[in-house]
C-alpha cells in the first residue's frame, strides 16, 4: 500500500512509541508490536512531498474531537447526523491521513491502537513537522460509539464567540485560560475560510458596511482584498498574517497589533483575563513551546475512555464496530 509520507512518519513513531508507551488510566498496555511492525519500511524523509497545509488541519481535527465527548474519535464517525457531517465540521480535513495510518496499523498490530490514539499522536506529529515542540503522547484511549451533530454545533468554537463563552467551554473541559491562550497559538500556522470573518469586514455588529474597530485598518484592507464581500468558504486566508508557515510567537505579536484574524483570536488580547498571557508569551518565546506541549497533553486527556468496558478499538475509524 502506498502511504502518504506523513502517515508513514506517524506510523513509524507509533511503532517506536510502543517501546516507551505511557498508558492512560488503568488500561492494560497495548500488546507489543510484532517484529514485522518494528521493521517499518525505510523511505525518503517524511518532510519530502509533505502537504504542509495538512499539519494545522490535523491539529484542528484533534481539537474538534476532544471538545465533543472527549478524545474518543467521535469526530471521525461518518454517518448522517454525526459530528463530522455538520456545519461546525464543514472545513475539517485530514480524514484520509488518519484512515491510511489506521489501516496500516491494523495490518501490523490488529485491534491494538484506537482511532482516538492515532488522532492524538497525529496532532503531535503534525506539530513537530510544522516546527513545533515534541511531547509524549500517553496511549490507551478507546473509541466512542456515539457522535451527534448538534453537540458539535453547540460546542466547537466557530471563530466569533465571545471570550467568556470560550473560557467557559475550556473550563468545562478542565482547561484553563492559559490553555486557551496557548492552544489558540496553533493559529501560528494554518488558514481559515473567509466565512468567520465576513461580518468583521462587512457587517460588524449588524451594521451594513461597518468593519470591526478592533481590526487594524491596514490589515482590514488587505483582508478585504482577499475576502471579497461574497467570499465565504471558497477562499482561505492565513491565521498568522506575518509568518504563516512558521511555528512561532508572531501570532501573539499580531494580536498586540490588532491583527488577529478571527474575533476569537483578537479577543484574547482585548480581555484582561487573557491579555497578560499574550504579553508573557511574546516576551518569552521558549515558554510558548513548553506550554504548548503541556496544554496539548491536557487536551489529549480530555474525557478519554479508558475503563475496561468503556468504548472499543474501532476497526475502521469511520464506523463503529459491528
Ligand atoms: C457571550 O455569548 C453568550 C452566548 O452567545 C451570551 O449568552 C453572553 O451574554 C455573552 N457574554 C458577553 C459578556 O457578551
Ligand atoms: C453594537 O450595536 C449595539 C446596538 O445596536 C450598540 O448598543 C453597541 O454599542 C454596538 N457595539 C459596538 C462594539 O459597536
Amino acid at each position: 500500500m502506498k502511504m502518504n509520507p506523513i502517515s508513514l512518519f506517524v506510523l513509524i513513531l507509533l511503532v517506536q512509541l510502543k517501546l516507551s508507551v505511557v498508558v492512560l488510566g488503568n488500561n492494560v498496555p497495548p500488546k507489543p508490536a510484532t517484529n514485522k511492525a518494528k521493521r517499518a519500511p525505510k523511505t525518503s524523509p517524511p518532510e519530502a512531498n509533505l502537504d504542509k497545509t495538512l499539519a494545522p488541519s490535523l491539529i484542528r481535527l484533534h481539537f474538534h474531537d476532544c471538545v465533543v465527548r472527549g478524545c474518543d474519535a467521535s469526530i471521525l464517525l461518518n454517518y448522517r447526523g454525526s459530528e463530522r457531517r455538520t456545519k461546525a465540521s464543514k472545513t475539517l480535513r485530514g480524514y484520509k491521513v488518519i484512515n491510511d495510518i489506521k489501516s496500516e496499523v491494523e495490518r501490523q498490530c490488529p485491534k491494538t491502537v484506537s482511532c482516538a490514539d492515532i488522532l492524538t499522536a497525529v496532532a503531535r506529529d503534525a506539530t513537530l513537522l510544522a516546527g513545533g515542540p515534541f511531547w509524549e503522547v500517553p496511549f490507551g484511549r478507546k473509541d466512542g460509539r456515539i457522535s451527534i451533530n448538534r453537540e458539535a454545533n453547540r460546542l466547537v468554537p466557530q471563530g466569533n464567540e465571545n471570550i467568556t463563552t470560550l473560557i467557559n467551554l475550556f473550563e468545562s473541559k478542565g482547561l484553563n485560560i492559559l490553555d486557551l491562550v496557548v492552544l489558540s497559538g496553533s493559529h501560528t500556522i494554518g488558514r481559515s475560510s473567509c466565512s468567520p470573518i465576513h461580518s468583521r469586514l462587512y457587517n460588524f455588529n449588524g451594521t451594513q458596511g461597518a468593519s470591526d474597530p478592533s481590526l487594524d485598518r491596514k490589515y482590514s484592507r488587505i483582508l478585504k482584498q482577499k475576502c471579497g464581500p461574497s467570499s465565504y468558504y471558497n477562499t482561505l486566508v492565513d491565521l498568522d498574517a506575518t509568518t504563516p508557515r512558521t511555528f512561532d510567537i508572531k501570532y501573539y505579536e499580531n494580536l498586540q497589533k490588532k491583527m488577529g484574524l478571527l474575533s476569537t483570536d483578537q479577543s484574547l488580547y482585548s480581555d484582561e483575563r487573557s491579555s497578560s498571557f499574550v504579553d508573557t508569551l511574546v516576551s518569552q518565546p521558549s515558554l510558548f513551546s513548553i506550554q504548548f506541549a503541556a496544554s496539548m497533553v491536557k487536551l489529549g486527556n480530555v474525557g478519554v475512555l479508558t475503563r475496561p468496558h468503556e468504548g472499543e478499538i474501532r476497526l475502521h475509524c469511520d464506523y463503529v464496530n459491528p
